[in-house]
């Protein structure tokens, strides 16, 4: 019955809904010069733990230049983001889980990889990997296959440089081993850096021509190239400059109120521009109003019955354990072992303890590369840990970015909700990093500001 009911109203919803979308938001989905908030609502927000952010997107209407129409290939679990050239695989680290959001960062870790088969009527064989809107940053190339040498191309000057000799004395070795030191038997590395494109050919030798039959092992009928680190950067390519971009302001990507525009440029070349948010602001620049000050902190927890407890770790408010038990976003965090209290900010960093008397937390770093410059991202919102120590530190925590002053103005959004309470900034060595919450007695001024 109701099942009948929903089948015969349907239609009539459609049509409702077609006849109240104004045409303007139709037309304007084309309309790539003031994308918002709504122009782009339809458009897929992810593909598998991929994140896409405008001007990247999946389908018409949701990208701003061709090369950022992103392909999403869920026929694999979990499903796989390529570049426009469907080739070209974006992975993400997941450890960080900064580099899962494609269009918020300048650069994307991506895995290069091309198969070319060799027969043995050839001998001259070409690969190119060429998107205008990037730029290769970085690439660790290995090289698999029997018996050629590989030139890279310079497209300026047509001038080829053998980078890479693949000899076989043993016809017996197979891939797997010769990738294992890839020495230039089976397998030869080479890294680049900073190139717009990136064109290689490769020339056989004479012992090859004879091979390229079935009988020798796939070494000897196929090149395989494949990147082991690689990432690229892009930019808006339509002018060379900001300050071209910004004379000819009608097709200007950085669209939001708030934000500035960055000329980008590799060792050798304007590449074009990018946008950001404006100190102190957050968001999506090539987004109408997509800067905003932060606004994410709420300070009444949305829902009952939350668990404050990790192991022996107690996990008070802001911070929580699931969605609607925390302040914001930032400060959710992860119980993945109760019985060894480990708690996780990410997958990469383990808080060890909530100290909400002094106003910090303890975090194991991830890496001891993060000793010089520690930071904690989380989509969308702001880093607010101003850090201090070594291997297990203690980092401040801010409710908002936001000055004390600009948080008193909204009153549903301030933290500082207890009588006895006052505001107070925190510093990290960077600058400010925003307001936090003083309990009288409580904190002491020397462990906040340093
Ligand atoms: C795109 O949007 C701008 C501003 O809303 C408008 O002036 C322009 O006519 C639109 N262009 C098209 C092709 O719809
Ligand atoms: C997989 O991708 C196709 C084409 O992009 C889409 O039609 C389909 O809904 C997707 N399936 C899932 C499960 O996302
Ligand atoms: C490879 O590129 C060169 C020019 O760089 C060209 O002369 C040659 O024909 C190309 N070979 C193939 C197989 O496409
Ligand atoms: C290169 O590695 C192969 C194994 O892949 C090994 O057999 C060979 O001895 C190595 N050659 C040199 C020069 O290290
Ligand atoms: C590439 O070669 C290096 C050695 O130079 C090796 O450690 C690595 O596993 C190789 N990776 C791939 C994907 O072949
Ligand atoms: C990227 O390539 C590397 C080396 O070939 C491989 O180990 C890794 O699994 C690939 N990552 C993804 C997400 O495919
Ligand atoms: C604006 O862009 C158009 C088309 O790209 C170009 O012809 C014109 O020279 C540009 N004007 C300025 C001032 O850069
Ligand atoms: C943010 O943008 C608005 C609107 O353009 C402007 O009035 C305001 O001064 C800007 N704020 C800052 C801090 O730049
Ligand atoms: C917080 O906002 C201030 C400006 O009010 C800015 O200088 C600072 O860089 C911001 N910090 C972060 C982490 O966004
Ligand atoms: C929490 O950790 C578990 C186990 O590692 C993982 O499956 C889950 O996705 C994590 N949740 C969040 C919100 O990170
Ligand atoms: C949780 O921690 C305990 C104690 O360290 C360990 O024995 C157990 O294997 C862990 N469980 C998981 C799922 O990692
Ligand atoms: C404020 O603190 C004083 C002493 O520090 C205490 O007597 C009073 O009860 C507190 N008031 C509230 C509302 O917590």
């Amino acid at each position: 019955m109701n099942l009948l009911c929903a089948i015969a109203i349907l239609p009539v919803i459609l049509v409702a809904l077609l006849d109240t979308i104004p045409l303007a938001s139709a037309s304007s989905l084309m309309n790539h010069s003031q994308p918002s908030m709504a122009t782009l609502a339809s458009c897929p927000k992810s593909c598998g733990q991929m994140s896409i952010h405008y001007p990247f997107g999946i389908g018409a209407g949701c990208f701003r230049q061709p090369d950022f129409n992103l392909i999403c290939d869920n026929s694999t679990q979990p499903p796989k983001l390529l570049l426009h050239d469907g080739v070209t695989e974006i992975i993400g680290d997941t450890d960080s889980s900064f580099d899962m959001d494609v269009g918020s960062t300048e650069s994307i870790d991506v895995n290069i990889s091309s198969t070319i088969p060799m027969l043995s009527s050839i001998s001259h064989y070409n690969y190119s990997w060429n998107l205008s809107s990037f730029s290769i940053e970085y690439v660790i190339l290995n090289i698999t296959g029997c018996n050629f040498d590989t030139y890279i191309i310079n497209p300026d000057t047509d001038i080829r440089t053998r980078i890479c000799r693949n000899s076989c004395p043993k016809e017996e070795i197979t891939e797997a081993v010769a990738r294992q030191s890839c020495n230039g038997t089976g397998c030869c590395t080479y890294d680049i850096y900073g190139v717009a494109n990136l064109q290689l050919s490769f020339v056989r030798g004479d012992e090859g021509l004879l091979g390229g039959n079935s009988s020798r092992n796939s070494l000897w009928n196929i090149i395989n190239i494949r990147s082991w680190y690689a990432y690229v950067t892009w930019s808006i390519i339509d002018q060379p400059t900001c300050a071209s971009a910004k004379d000819n302001r009608t097709d200007y990507a950085c669209v939001s109120a708030n934000s500035t525009c960055i000329d980008s440029f590799n060792s050798m070349e304007y590449l074009g521009y990018l946008c950001y948010c404006s100190s102190g602001f957050i968001g999506n620049p090539y987004v109408l109003h997509g800067c905003t000050r932060d606004e994410g902190y709420y300070p009444v927890q949305q829902k009952a019955n939350c668990s404050r407890r990790c192991g022996n770790i107690s996990v008070p408010f802001p911070f929580g354990l699931e969605e609607g038990c925390a302040a914001r976003k930032l400060f959710q965090l992860n119980c993945t072992n109760v019985t060894s209290s480990t708690l996780q900010f990410d997958r990469g960093h383990v808080v060890t303890d909530i100290d909400f008397a002094e106003g910090v937390v303890g975090i194991k770093l991830a890496s001891y590369f993060e000793e010089q410059e520690f930071s904690m991202y989380r989509s969308g919102e702001p880093d607010l840990y101003a850090s201090f120590g070594e291997a297990v530190i203690s980092v401040h925590w801010a409710a908002a970015n936001l000055t004390c002053q600009e948080a008193q103005k909204n009153h549903s959004r301030y933290a500082c909700v207890s009588a006895n309470s006052t505001c107070l900034g925190v510093d990290s060595t960077y600058g400010y990093v925003g307001y936090q919450v003083q309990m009288h007695g409580w904190f002491s001024w020397k462990s906040i500001r340093r």
